[in-house]
């Protein structure tokens, strides 16, 4: 008798695990320790953010946020910056309308002014185009969480406001209307925030992994996910 082969893992997430966030951190090294450019490694972690998209998707996440730029990345070299920008905008073309069987729902957050106004233009087509479908990915481009709470104060004050509340400032963050992260992943092996979701991660779950992004894969994917669900959430309480 031949033995049955093993199942492969399926894990499937309920409403205490809505919303996933990704600090996607590792490219750079992932190539330089193959001795290739590192701007290889941030190709090779663009095709992992597409298959942890899909995963997450069919796992049942309904919020995902990737970080893939910071306002603080501007400070690398100019080559390493155009090179993400040129990914950037091949994604736009493609892979953000196709990427997960037409599910995703797109949103760009971050300081988008600094862009031209045909990348902004692109960002705007794929967001109006998308705002209907279930799945919602959040892409961080010149993100800072500084960034977005300065700017969410300035929206009020716009508005008029002299005094604001906690439901204003999370009104006019840039994931307005969304739940909070409840688990926040970071590749790479550093454990900081890097100035990610500063107002949103007030009771997020982190977990950390050395692994690199580029490496990065479902059954990490997994790994964090049960490790998640292995922690009591307090949330002040008892
Ligand atoms: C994360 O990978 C991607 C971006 C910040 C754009 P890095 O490029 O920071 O990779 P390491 O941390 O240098 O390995
Ligand atoms: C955080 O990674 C930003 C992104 C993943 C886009 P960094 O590599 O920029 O963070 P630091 O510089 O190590 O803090
Ligand atoms: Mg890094």
């Amino acid at each position: 008798m031949f033995r049955k082969k093993q199942p492969k893992q399926e894990i499937h997430v309920d409403e205490r695990l809505q919303h996933i966030a990704f600090i996607m951190d590792g490219n750079g090294r992932w190539a330089q320790r193959r001795g290739m450019p590192r701007e290889l490694g941030h190709s090779q972690g663009a095709a992992t953010f597409r298959k942890i998209g899909r995963y997450c998707e069919k796992i049942g996440i309904k919020y995902m946020t990737v970080y893939a730029f910071s306002t603080e990345n501007w400070k690398r070299p100019q080559k390493e910056i155009d090179a993400i920008m040129k990914i950037f905008d091949e994604f736009m073309e493609d892979a953000f309308r196709e990427m997960y069987d037409d599910n995703v729902k797109v949103r760009f957050i971050g300081n988008l002014s600094i862009f031209p106004e045909s990348v902004r233009e692109k960002m705007a087509k794929i967001e109006r185009e998308t705002a209907e479908k279930p799945f919602s990915l959040n892409v961080a481009v010149n993100y800072g969480g500084r960034e977005e709470i300065v700017h969410a104060c300035n929206a009020l004050i716009a508005e008029g406001k002299t005094n604001v509340n906690e439901a204003d400032i999370s009104d006019h963050i840039y994931t307005f209307g969304q739940p909070d992260p409840d688990l926040i992943v970071r590749t790479g092996g550093d454990i900081r925030t890097s100035n990610f979701l500063l107002w949103q991660s007030a009771y997020a779950e982190y977990y950390f992994t050395k692994t690199l992004w580029p490496d990065y894969s479902e059954k990490d994917v997994n790994e964090a996910v049960e490790e998640f669900y292995s922690r009591k959430r307090r949330y002040g309480g008892v």
